[in-house]
């Protein structure tokens, strides 16, 4: 189903997601970087290979032709998403902070087949959501700051299409801090929604 070049750059996704670590200007002041203290430090926190298979195969059954991305980090789960909707000439914009994250994300992506079906924002997300006006936005997958998720949905409830899917990561690992989110979707626009019990938990619902 996946061409070895594809597996390939997953391989080398999920080595970087395990060995790469950022620090903060804080964090370098007070020398953690010099320690190697690598639990202080800003990691890419990717989804597991089993969560990238399962949002693939939404995309690949829902269809959806504008996914937006919360949270890029190095861009493992924009692969999977990347490589499904370009199978129905779909595009995905993903939002990130650290630029140094999307620089790596972009590199995964360029001289790929992949490339047009990607577009890469670095900034704060709630900056480039009222920059770029996404829409109609048929897939939102929000993996970034769990405590902004309802000022996000919030914001993009106009922007979202008739059949739109929201998907919230974390929601077993993190129920306090996604509960809220999922609630917001439940009570304001959920038709239908499901928690895939994968490790970290993955919220979907359907407008
Ligand atoms: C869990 S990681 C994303 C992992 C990625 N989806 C994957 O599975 O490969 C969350 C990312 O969101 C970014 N982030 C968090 N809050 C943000 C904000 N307000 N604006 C932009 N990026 C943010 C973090 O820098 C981090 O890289």
């Amino acid at each position: 189903m996946f061409d070895d070049s594809f597996l390939h750059i997953l391989d080398q996704a999920e080595d970087q997601a395990k060995n790469l670590v950022w620090y903060s200007p804080s964090q370098i002041e007070r020398g953690d970087h010099l320690n190697d203290d690598r639990t202080k430090g800003m990691r890419p926190w990717s989804i597991s290979r089993k969560t990238g298979e399962l949002l693939h195969n939404l995309v690949i059954t829902e269809k959806p032709k504008i996914i937006v991305e919360l949270g890029t980090s190095i861009g493992y789960s924009t692969l999977w998403l990347a490589h499904a909707v370009q199978q129905h000439n779909g595009h995905i914009h993903t939002l990130e902070r650290i630029p140094e994250k999307t620089a790596i994300a972009k590199e995964h992506i360029q001289n790929t087949s992949l490339q047009d079906s990607v577009s890469f924002y670095n900034g704060e997300i709630i900056d480039i959501l009222r920059e770029q006006k996404f829409q109609p936005i048929d897939m939102l997958f929000m993996d970034a700051d769990k405590s902004n998720y309802v000022m996000y949905l919030e914001f993009l409830r106009p922007y979202l299409s008739p059949y739109a899917i929201i998907i919230i990561d974390n929601v077993l690992s993190h129920p306090e801090k996604t509960e809220h989110a999922v609630n917001w979707c439940k009570e304001h626009i959920a038709q239908e929604s499901n928690i895939f019990p994968t490790e970290s938990g993955i919220f979907f619902c359907k407008t």
